[in-house]
């Protein structure tokens, strides 16, 4: 449904998408993860025709975004990110115009608008002002503008964004039985959100692509090891050098300094608990340690440290 090939995107003097490879096939539930600035927004972007990319190409149900745009764009529903509607009209007035911009209809309008309107449970919203609505009621709107024409594919841009944990969870099985019918990229910087629905995991850092697996692989990936928080004082410039030759020890990342206190996080093999060899080298070599806290893993431990494992 979506095949993306080599993708870039250059602002002026900055890439924001790097050379970006990925597909999703039909019937799947992707979860497009990064943390701000990602350049989630960006490839999402360039998907759904809103920008031109920089190189590399993108084909949605087998259509080249640029040369066949019109034929690739109708196979999409996109709700991009803080849904622009506008607040001057009812709900039913501004879907009315939403499906004769895509291009519906006659009856086929009033059919699609009925099961849209149904579908994101916004029936009883559709004679009020779009000015009026909470933030989770604009988001159904745009989910009900995005999925107005039957699209095969929805594109969502972060479609729980702002909206509060009761909202969140029913917005989650919303897309849940949205799934039955379309296949869907979903992108979010929350974890617990894709782990929950999605079947697969593309994890963007920093423009470029560092994982695709599916949450359970991720989770698997970590369940081989285990994290010792650590948290340390010490004018000692070698610290991490140091605990990094202990036997056993995978990784160590310097997470946050603050006030002279250095939070460190340790990686060592599955439930290679390595506090004792810690301490003892700490009294050694005069470190402060006012916590030290052995943690088993959790898929949040597997995305932080991908995420992170560049910049440190
Ligand atoms: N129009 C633009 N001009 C210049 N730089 C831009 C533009 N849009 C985005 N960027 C930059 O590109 C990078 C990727 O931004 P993008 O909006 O794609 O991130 P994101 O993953 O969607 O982040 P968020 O989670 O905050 O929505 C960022 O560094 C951003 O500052
Ligand atoms: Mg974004």
């Amino acid at each position: 449904m979506i095949k993306v090939s080599n993708l870039s995107k250059k602002y002026v003097g900055k890439s924001a998408v790097d050379q970006i490879s990925f597909s999703v096939d039909q019937g799947e539930i992707v979860g497009f993860l990064g943390p701000n600035g990602a350049g989630k927004t960006t490839t999402i972007r360039m998907l759904t025709g809103y920008i031109p990319p920089t190189s590399g190409t993108a084909k949605i149900g087998g259509h080249d975004i640029f040369s066949e745009s019109l034929l690739a764009k109708q196979k999409i529903g996109y709700m991009p990110e803080n849904v622009p509607l506008y607040d001057d009209m009812r709900v039913r007035e501004y879907l009315l115009f939403r499906a004769e911009l895509k291009g519906l209809r006659g009856q086929e309008i009033k059919k699609n608008m009925n099961e849209a309107l149904e579908l994101c449970s916004i029936k009883t919203i559709k004679s009020q002002m779009i000015s009026s609505l909470s933030k989770g009621f604009r988001q159904r709107v745009g989910l009900a503008d995005a999925l107005i024409n039957k699209p095969p594919l929805l594109i969502l841009d972060e479609p729980t964004n702002g909206l509060d944990p009761s909202q969140i969870r029913s917005f989650r099985e919303l897309i849940k039985e949205l799934a039955e019918k379309h296949t869907i990229l979903i992108s979010t910087h929350i974890l617990s959100e894709v782990e929950l629905i999605c079947d697969r995991v593309l994890i963007i850092n920093e423009g470029k692509l560092i994982g695709n697996n599916t949450p359970h692989e991720l989770s698997e990936k970590m369940r081989s090891s285990t994290t010792i928080n650590l948290e340390i004082k010490s004018h000692d410039n070698n610290i991490k050098e140091d605990i990094s030759k202990i036997s056993g020890v995978k990784k160590v990342t310097l997470e946050k300094e603050e006030n002279g206190w250095k939070f460190m996080r340790i990686r060592v093999d599955y439930g290679n608990d390595l506090r004792e060899e810690i301490m003892h080298l700490g009294s050694k070599r005069d470190w402060l340690i006012r916590e030290i806290h052995f943690q088993r893993s959790k898929l949040e431990d597997a995305y932080i440290e991908m995420v992170q494992s560049k910049s440190n």
